[in-house]
């Protein structure tokens, strides 16, 4: 979908549909819609729409109206919401050329209507409807025109890097394994030079000593990779910041010889989706162009059980040569982690931010929509909180209790991998923490977001969301 932003008078358009918001208590733009929504008892509560038939009053096909509920309750999301519910009720009747009034941020509205639009449609033989032609915002004001046209290219480049994102997580691990992620990442680098991007395999890994990648992958057919990922600014200033994004990236999660039971691995294609979010970024890192080096790293690995797999009472040397006792094979991504973490504290970052669908604890607590964000730096969780909050993606900080610390410990190795059930975000960010070297990180426990088990709202529906990416791209842009 292409979108663009013209001048023009919206009720002039000649369009399939025209998309008009609608304030509650605001008076309607035109007597035929105010007619309709009176007969038809229309309130216009935020996303709620009414698809009203012009027959000839209008030169547009159809007036969409979308409820933007209390103008006093108005902000960002509300306006990504709101174009997003719009989009939908517009294909649902067919509409190829869409015109939009700009009811709120032009960014926001771009990503809404973008993210809305999304489809995996890799493996459906039947083709699907076709997207829109065109989605054109429209305003008479011509200072609102200038500042719309970068707002929309903005809007369009973040809600690109989710959809990229998206993709990723929703290809099956039949077609998902650690080498495709290596490849993604090659490929997105490609014709860009300011992105390296540097590959170890698993003699590499062996050499390294990355005790944990390589134990989480030992039940698996397919090999292990940590890909380390790097972006320099062009003109890089003196003061310039090194920033570390790092994501879990188990391609699938059966739980290894602590099997998971059946329905709770229907979804752990979705257990690479931190990295997702990490190659997401980096997919418009280079348009996006922020003032930071910019490292991306992920160990990509397949847990799986088989006569080879790492068993419940093993003991692995890790990165920075601690060694963890796996106690349960499903507590995989904190060792592999430990791994990754410990290689981006070697880049000597001045902040660390990993992203991973790390326990079902995280999901318990907040939900699904909610991310459990934990740290150890305020000011750091503090700038990743307000770039969540602007991105329109839902975190709440947690604590990483001393107190609980000698729950990840045990009398045979350092740490071991699981603590007692009740707390157990907690007990896996204060494992994470140990591979931090101190350094200013946040861990993003995305477990609930990364992936909808039921459609959440207008542009985030059944399946991989890309939760993470905006957050990301917010962050490194305000650096
Ligand atoms: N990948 C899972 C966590 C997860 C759960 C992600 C639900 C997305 C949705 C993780 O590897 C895992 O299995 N965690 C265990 C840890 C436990 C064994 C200590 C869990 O949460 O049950
Ligand atoms: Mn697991
Ligand atoms: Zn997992």
């Amino acid at each position: 979908m292409i979108i663009t932003v013209k001048k023009g008078v919206i009720l002039d358009e000649k369009a399939d549909a025209i998309i008009l918001g609608q304030f509650v208590d605001a008076k309607y733009a035109h007597e035929l819609v105010e007619t309709v929504a009176k007969e038809d008892g229309f309130k216009p509560a935020l996303g709620a729409t009414l698809s009203v038939r012009t027959v000839g009053t209008l030169p547009a096909k159809r007036v969409i109206v979308v409820g933007l509920g209390d103008k006093k309750k108005f902000t960002d999301d509300s306006a990504r919401l709101a174009a997003a519910a719009a989009l939908n009720a517009a294909k649902s009747v067919g509409a190829k050329k869409i015109a939009c009034e700009l009811f709120g941020s032009a960014k926001a509205m771009a990503e809404g209507a973008t993210l809305a639009n999304y489809e995996y449609g890799r493996y459906k033989s039947e083709t699907k409807k076709k997207s829109p032609v065109s989605f054109d915002f429209v305003t008479d004001d011509g200072r609102v025109l200038r500042v719309a046209k970068d707002d929309v290219a903005l809007g369009t480049l973040y809600a690109n890097a989710t959809v990229f994102a998206r993709d990723l997580v929703n290809t099956p691990a039949l077609h998902m394994h650690p080498a495709s992620l290596v490849e993604c990442a090659k490929e997105l680098a490609k014709g860009k030079g300011s992105i390296r991007v540097k590959v170890y395999d698993q003699a590499a890994l062996e050499k390294m000593g990355a005790g944990g990648l390589l134990s989480i992958a030992q039940g698996s057919e397919f090999p292990p990779y940590l890909v380390h990922m790097t972006y320099k600014p062009k003109a890089q200033k003196k003061n310039a910041k090194r920033v570390a994004l790092v994501g879990k990236a188990v391609t699938f999660d059966s739980g290894g010889l602590s099997l998971k039971p059946a329905n709770s691995m229907e979804t752990m294609k979705c257990d690479m989706a931190g990295a997702a979010a990490v190659l997401g970024a980096f997919s418009v890192i280079a348009e996006l162009a922020p003032s930071a080096e910019v490292h991306g790293i992920f160990g990509a690995v397949e847990n799986m059980p088989s006569g080879k797999a790492i068993r419940p009472g093993d003991v692995v040397t890790v990165l920075n040569g601690k060694t963890i006792e796996i106690k349960n094979t499903d507590a995989e991504g904190r060792v592999t982690l430990a791994d990754t973490l410990t290689y981006a504290t070697r880049q000597k970052p001045d902040a660390i931010i990993d992203l991973a669908t790390l326990t079902g604890a995280c999901v318990v607590a907040l939900g699904e929509e909610i991310t459990g964000l934990m740290s150890n730096n305020d000011a750091l969780a503090n700038k990743v909180s307000s770039a969540a909050k602007d991105a329109g993606e839902k975190m709440w900080r947690m604590p990483l209790p001393e107190e609980y610390r000698e729950l990840i410990k045990t009398d045979i190795a350092d740490y071991k991998n699981d603590a007692p059930r009740w707390g157990g975000s907690l007990t896996a960010g204060l494992l994470l923490e140990e591979f931090v070297a101190g350094l200013p990180w946040v861990h993003l426990d995305i477990a609930g977001p990364a992936f909808n088990e039921r459609p959440v709202n207008a542009f985030e529906k059944k399946g991989a969301t890309g939760h993470g990416t905006r957050t990301l791209l917010e962050y490194l842009r305000n650096l």
